[in-house]
Protein backbone atom coordinates (compact mmCIF):
# COMPACT_ATOMS: atom_id res chain seq x y z
CA UNK A 1 0.00 0.00 0.00
CA UNK A 2 1.24 3.86 -0.68
CA UNK A 3 1.13 6.46 -3.18
CA UNK A 4 -2.19 6.00 -4.54
CA UNK A 5 -5.36 7.92 -5.43
CA UNK A 6 -8.40 7.14 -4.06
CA UNK A 7 -11.57 8.45 -5.97
CA UNK A 8 -14.19 9.49 -3.66
CA UNK A 9 -17.66 8.25 -4.81
CA UNK A 10 -19.89 10.75 -3.20
CA UNK A 11 -22.98 8.94 -5.14
CA UNK A 12 -26.69 8.89 -3.92
CA UNK A 13 -27.15 5.12 -5.03
CA UNK A 14 -25.51 1.98 -6.49
CA UNK A 15 -26.81 2.78 -10.17
CA UNK A 16 -24.60 6.15 -10.33
CA UNK A 17 -22.04 4.66 -8.73
CA UNK A 18 -21.74 1.42 -10.87
CA UNK A 19 -22.21 3.83 -14.25
CA UNK A 20 -19.28 6.12 -13.19
CA UNK A 21 -16.97 2.59 -12.19
CA UNK A 22 -17.95 1.32 -15.78
CA UNK A 23 -16.09 4.17 -17.68
CA UNK A 24 -13.03 2.95 -16.37
CA UNK A 25 -11.88 0.12 -18.71
CA UNK A 26 -8.24 -0.18 -18.16
CA UNK A 27 -7.61 0.43 -14.81
CA UNK A 28 -9.44 -0.33 -10.93
CA UNK A 29 -9.11 2.94 -9.03
CA UNK A 30 -9.23 2.82 -5.11
CA UNK A 31 -12.45 4.07 -4.44
CA UNK A 32 -13.73 6.07 -0.75
CA UNK A 33 -17.53 5.09 0.33
CA UNK A 34 -18.68 7.82 2.37
CA UNK A 35 -21.57 7.95 4.58
CA UNK A 36 -24.59 8.79 1.56
CA UNK A 37 -23.61 5.88 -0.41
CA UNK A 38 -23.51 3.41 2.59
CA UNK A 39 -26.82 4.47 4.12
CA UNK A 40 -28.27 4.43 0.69
CA UNK A 41 -27.37 1.40 -0.64
CA UNK A 42 -26.18 -0.59 2.49
CA UNK A 43 -23.38 -2.57 2.84
CA UNK A 44 -24.20 -4.58 -0.76
CA UNK A 45 -22.16 -1.71 -2.31
CA UNK A 46 -19.53 -2.80 -0.46
CA UNK A 47 -19.33 -6.29 -1.77
CA UNK A 48 -20.15 -5.45 -5.26
CA UNK A 49 -17.42 -2.87 -5.62
CA UNK A 50 -15.06 -5.15 -3.88
CA UNK A 51 -16.47 -8.19 -6.74
CA UNK A 52 -15.48 -5.93 -9.15
CA UNK A 53 -12.18 -5.73 -8.25
CA UNK A 54 -11.48 -2.28 -6.34
CA UNK A 55 -9.98 -1.62 -3.37
CA UNK A 56 -12.30 0.37 -0.74
CA UNK A 57 -11.69 3.25 1.55
CA UNK A 58 -14.96 2.72 3.81
CA UNK A 59 -15.38 6.43 5.04
CA UNK A 60 -17.97 6.69 8.25
CA UNK A 61 -15.91 8.21 10.88
CA UNK A 62 -17.19 6.11 14.10
CA UNK A 63 -17.37 7.58 17.26
CA UNK A 64 -19.36 5.79 20.10
CA UNK A 65 -18.58 3.87 23.57
CA UNK A 66 -15.48 1.58 23.23
CA UNK A 67 -17.90 -1.14 23.03
CA UNK A 68 -20.24 -0.20 20.65
CA UNK A 69 -17.11 0.62 18.24
CA UNK A 70 -15.84 -2.61 18.92
CA UNK A 71 -18.42 -4.27 17.69
CA UNK A 72 -19.21 -2.53 15.25
CA UNK A 73 -15.47 -2.87 13.71
CA UNK A 74 -16.24 -6.45 13.84
CA UNK A 75 -19.06 -6.23 10.94
CA UNK A 76 -17.08 -4.21 9.29
CA UNK A 77 -13.85 -6.20 9.35
CA UNK A 78 -15.89 -8.82 7.58
CA UNK A 79 -16.70 -6.64 4.74
CA UNK A 80 -12.80 -6.80 3.12
CA UNK A 81 -12.35 -3.45 2.91
CA UNK A 82 -8.86 -1.74 2.67
CA UNK A 83 -9.05 0.84 5.12
CA UNK A 84 -11.55 2.13 7.38
CA UNK A 85 -11.80 5.10 9.61
CA UNK A 86 -12.94 6.59 13.44
CA UNK A 87 -12.65 9.98 14.74
CA UNK A 88 -9.63 10.03 16.95
CA UNK A 89 -11.96 12.55 19.48
CA UNK A 90 -13.81 9.12 20.85
CA UNK A 91 -10.57 8.37 23.07
CA UNK A 92 -7.73 6.24 23.01
CA UNK A 93 -9.87 3.69 24.36
CA UNK A 94 -12.34 3.80 21.98
CA UNK A 95 -9.40 3.56 19.30
CA UNK A 96 -7.80 0.13 21.13
CA UNK A 97 -11.35 -1.22 21.18
CA UNK A 98 -11.40 -0.75 17.81
CA UNK A 99 -8.53 -2.36 16.51
CA UNK A 100 -9.28 -5.49 18.47
CA UNK A 101 -12.87 -5.39 17.06
CA UNK A 102 -11.32 -5.87 13.42
CA UNK A 103 -8.78 -7.85 13.96
CA UNK A 104 -9.86 -11.02 12.46
CA UNK A 105 -9.48 -14.46 13.67
CA UNK A 106 -6.51 -15.15 11.60
CA UNK A 107 -4.92 -12.05 12.66
CA UNK A 108 -5.40 -9.31 9.35
CA UNK A 109 -6.89 -6.64 9.14
CA UNK A 110 -8.09 -3.27 7.47
CA UNK A 111 -5.49 0.16 8.16
CA UNK A 112 -7.67 1.65 10.59
CA UNK A 113 -6.67 5.52 10.22
CA UNK A 114 -8.29 8.51 12.40
CA UNK A 115 -9.77 11.72 11.20
CA UNK A 116 -8.21 14.27 13.90
CA UNK A 117 -10.27 17.28 13.34
CA UNK A 118 -12.71 17.92 10.66
CA UNK A 119 -11.63 20.78 7.86
CA UNK A 120 -15.01 22.06 8.81
CA UNK A 121 -14.54 22.91 12.36
CA UNK A 122 -12.27 25.74 12.70
CA UNK A 123 -10.37 27.50 15.62
CA UNK A 124 -13.73 29.96 16.82
CA UNK A 125 -15.80 27.14 16.90
CA UNK A 126 -13.28 24.46 19.13
CA UNK A 127 -12.79 27.33 21.60
CA UNK A 128 -16.24 28.38 21.64
CA UNK A 129 -18.43 25.41 21.85
CA UNK A 130 -16.36 22.90 22.35
CA UNK A 131 -14.22 24.25 24.87
CA UNK A 132 -10.79 23.47 23.52
CA UNK A 133 -8.62 26.68 23.96
CA UNK A 134 -5.30 25.04 22.07
CA UNK A 135 -4.03 26.18 18.13
CA UNK A 136 -5.92 23.77 15.96
CA UNK A 137 -2.57 22.64 14.79
CA UNK A 138 -1.70 21.33 18.27
CA UNK A 139 -4.78 19.69 18.64
CA UNK A 140 -4.61 18.25 15.32
CA UNK A 141 -0.93 16.79 15.95
CA UNK A 142 -2.31 15.77 19.54
CA UNK A 143 -4.73 13.56 18.14
CA UNK A 144 -2.39 11.86 15.43
CA UNK A 145 0.00 11.04 18.54
CA UNK A 146 -3.14 10.01 20.65
CA UNK A 147 -3.88 7.61 17.11
CA UNK A 148 -0.37 6.25 16.73
CA UNK A 149 0.24 5.66 20.20
CA UNK A 150 -3.44 3.56 19.96
CA UNK A 151 -1.72 1.23 17.66
CA UNK A 152 -3.47 3.13 14.10
CA UNK A 153 -1.77 2.98 10.89
CA UNK A 154 -2.93 6.96 10.24
CA UNK A 155 -4.70 9.74 10.06
CA UNK A 156 -6.93 12.00 7.57
CA UNK A 157 -4.96 15.14 7.28
CA UNK A 158 -4.50 18.26 5.23
CA UNK A 159 -1.55 17.83 2.65
CA UNK A 160 -0.23 20.36 4.58
CA UNK A 161 -0.06 18.64 7.71
CA UNK A 162 1.23 15.52 6.66
CA UNK A 163 5.25 16.27 6.51
CA UNK A 164 4.29 17.29 10.24
CA UNK A 165 2.49 14.11 11.11
CA UNK A 166 4.91 12.56 9.64
CA UNK A 167 7.90 14.31 11.87
CA UNK A 168 5.38 13.52 14.94
CA UNK A 169 4.32 9.91 13.86
CA UNK A 170 7.05 8.74 11.66
CA UNK A 171 7.17 7.90 7.91
CA UNK A 172 5.11 4.71 7.96
CA UNK A 173 2.24 6.49 9.99
CA UNK A 174 -0.25 7.30 7.02
CA UNK A 175 -1.72 10.50 5.83
CA UNK A 176 -4.78 9.86 3.34
CA UNK A 177 -5.14 13.70 2.30
CA UNK A 178 -8.27 14.96 0.86
CA UNK A 179 -8.75 18.67 -0.11
CA UNK A 180 -6.94 18.12 -4.27
CA UNK A 181 -7.41 20.16 -6.97
CA UNK A 182 -5.96 20.81 -10.16
CA UNK A 183 -3.98 24.04 -10.81
CA UNK A 184 -7.61 24.91 -13.33
CA UNK A 185 -9.60 23.53 -11.33
CA UNK A 186 -12.60 25.59 -9.56
CA UNK A 187 -11.97 25.25 -5.50
CA UNK A 188 -15.45 24.68 -4.86
CA UNK A 189 -16.42 24.49 -0.98
CA UNK A 190 -12.85 22.91 -0.08
CA UNK A 191 -10.61 25.74 1.57
CA UNK A 192 -7.23 25.06 1.91
CA UNK A 193 -6.10 23.21 -1.72
CA UNK A 194 -3.29 21.76 -3.14
CA UNK A 195 -2.42 19.73 -6.52
CA UNK A 196 -1.86 16.11 -6.90
CA UNK A 197 2.24 16.90 -7.79
CA UNK A 198 1.96 19.48 -4.76
CA UNK A 199 0.63 16.73 -2.07
CA UNK A 200 3.25 14.63 -3.44
CA UNK A 201 5.83 16.88 -2.74
CA UNK A 202 4.04 17.53 1.03
CA UNK A 203 4.64 13.89 1.78
CA UNK A 204 0.53 12.20 1.25
CA UNK A 205 0.46 8.75 0.88
CA UNK A 206 -2.88 9.24 -0.43
CA UNK A 207 -5.12 11.25 -2.11
CA UNK A 208 -8.87 11.35 -1.80
CA UNK A 209 -10.06 13.48 -4.65
CA UNK A 210 -13.87 13.71 -5.33
CA UNK A 211 -15.31 16.28 -7.79
CA UNK A 212 -12.39 17.08 -9.48
CA UNK A 213 -12.43 12.94 -11.17
CA UNK A 214 -16.32 12.43 -10.60
CA UNK A 215 -17.62 15.86 -12.41
CA UNK A 216 -15.05 16.05 -14.89
CA UNK A 217 -16.46 16.18 -18.63
CA UNK A 218 -13.64 12.66 -18.92
CA UNK A 219 -13.84 11.34 -15.65
CA UNK A 220 -10.66 9.01 -16.79
CA UNK A 221 -8.85 11.35 -18.23
CA UNK A 222 -9.01 13.23 -14.69
CA UNK A 223 -8.01 10.29 -12.94
CA UNK A 224 -5.00 9.83 -15.02
CA UNK A 225 -3.80 12.46 -14.80
CA UNK A 226 -4.17 12.85 -10.83
CA UNK A 227 -2.41 9.54 -10.95
CA UNK A 228 0.49 11.02 -13.05
CA UNK A 229 0.61 14.24 -10.91
CA UNK A 230 0.81 12.58 -7.76
CA UNK A 231 2.31 8.74 -8.32
CA UNK A 232 4.70 9.83 -11.25
O1 LIG B 1 -15.08 16.53 -4.06
P1 LIG B 1 -13.88 16.63 -3.15
O2 LIG B 1 -12.56 16.34 -3.83
O3 LIG B 1 -13.86 17.90 -2.34
O4 LIG B 1 -14.11 15.41 -2.12
C1 LIG B 1 -13.30 15.19 -1.01
C2 LIG B 1 -13.80 14.02 -0.23
O5 LIG B 1 -13.05 13.93 0.97
C3 LIG B 1 -15.26 14.11 0.19
O6 LIG B 1 -15.78 12.77 0.21
C4 LIG B 1 -15.20 14.68 1.58
O7 LIG B 1 -16.26 14.27 2.38
C5 LIG B 1 -13.89 14.07 2.10
N1 LIG B 1 -13.25 14.81 3.19
C6 LIG B 1 -12.83 16.12 3.07
N2 LIG B 1 -12.22 16.75 4.12
C7 LIG B 1 -12.02 16.10 5.26
C8 LIG B 1 -12.45 14.77 5.41
C9 LIG B 1 -13.07 14.15 4.33
O8 LIG B 1 -13.00 16.73 2.03
N3 LIG B 1 -11.40 16.70 6.26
Amino acid sequence: MGKDVIVACDFSGAEETFAFLERFTEEKPFVKIGMELFYAAGPQIVRDIKARGHRIFLDLKLHDIPNTVQKAMRVLSNLDVDIVNLHAAGTAAMMRAAMEGLTRPDGTRPLLIAVTQLTSTDEQAMKNELLIDRPLDEVVMRYALNAKQAGLDGVVCSPLEAGKVHEKCGEAFLTVTPGVRFADNDVGDQKRVTTPARAKELGSDYIVVGRPVTKAADPVAAYRRCVKEFVG
